[in-house]
């Protein structure tokens, strides 16, 4: 979307791995205007430090915006930590049940709303009835979903790591995650999205895996109760080169868990059984 709808009306983007967010000081130039951050990103699991960058943005009198759309207005308030605007999909954790579309911006600045609201009122980009209904039906339950969601993610994320044929596992809970720290001070919990690679790297193998799971269907989305399976390189990523897909991580044998709300030991004979 940056790149291909965004650019061509001249709207530029660089993208700055922001592992060490000191580093976005070196990117900013006379002619920037915001910062989008995502974290927990999608699908590798890294953390960004949003204090840090918000403290960048200040000096440089640019706008910060997070997509909080991982870890969930529970897990995660980048407001209170200097965002300007916080995005969500609310199409996943927000809603939680893999039943409606839906987006929001979230401000705690009244001019930034006034404006945010005109954009989307002339342009029609507002929620319909029925979706807004299902969605406030949905968070209802966010904080019960999500301390399932977190406890069940501890649980396969450890179970893939102590497995043989799993090489790497992607989850912020982990203290030897790069930002752990980052991610203990800025996130209530860890979250219930994992990734992993599989030794020797096939993309026939994760194929095979991903249609052998069935408690996790093989499907796109996530955030839902019910838990997921996805293959970021055939799915979500398919339309970013292949030499730029795998130089940033997304490598043939990734796999993306959205660790659902079911029984935990099910999530784990299911994944046991399908990576045989
Ligand atoms: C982190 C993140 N932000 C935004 C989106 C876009 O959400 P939607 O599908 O509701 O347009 C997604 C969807 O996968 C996502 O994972």
């Amino acid at each position: 979307m940056f790149t291909k709808v965004f650019e061509p009306f001249g709207i530029h983007f660089n993208f700055v791995n922001m592992n060490n967010a000191a580093d976005l000081q070196k990117h900013i130039t006379p002619k920037t205007k915001m910062v989008w951050v995502e974290t927990p990103t999608n699908p590798l699991m890294r953390i960004i430090d949003i204090q840090a960058t918000a403290e960048i943005a200040r000096k440089n009198n640019l706008l910060l915006v997070v997509d909080n759309t991982f870890a969930s207005p529970y897990l995660q308030n980048p407001l209170d930590q200097g965002a300007h605007i916080v995005m969500h999909s609310v199409t996943k954790y927000i809603n939680g049940h893999s039943d409606v579309v839906m987006g929001a911006l979230c401000t705690n600045d009244d001019k930034l709303y006034d404006e945010l609201a005109f954009i989307a009122n002339s342009c029609g980009a507002t929620p319909g009835p029925q979706d807004s209904f299902l969605v406030l039906r949905g968070v209802k339950t966010l904080h019960v979903r999500m301390d399932r969601h977190c406890s069940n993610g501890k649980a396969v994320a450890n179970y893939l790591k102590s497995h043989p044929k799993v090489d790497k596992v992607f989850w912020p809970g982990f203290p030897d995650h790069p930002n752990h720290e980052i991610a203990k001070r800025q996130m209530r919990d860890f979250g219930g999205m994992i990734s992993f690679t599989l030794k020797g790297n096939s993309m026939e193998e994760a194929f095979r895996m991903a249609s052998a799971t069935k408690v996790f269907s093989l499907a796109e989305s996530l955030g839902g109760v019910e838990s997921l399976i996805g293959h970021p390189a055939s799915m979500t990523h398919a339309s970013i080169p292949k030499e730029i897909r795998e130089k940033s991580g997304v490598v043939d044998s990734l796999l993306r868990l959205s660790v659902g709300i079911e029984d935990e030991s099910d999530l784990i004979e299911d994944l046991k059984q399908a990576i045989g």
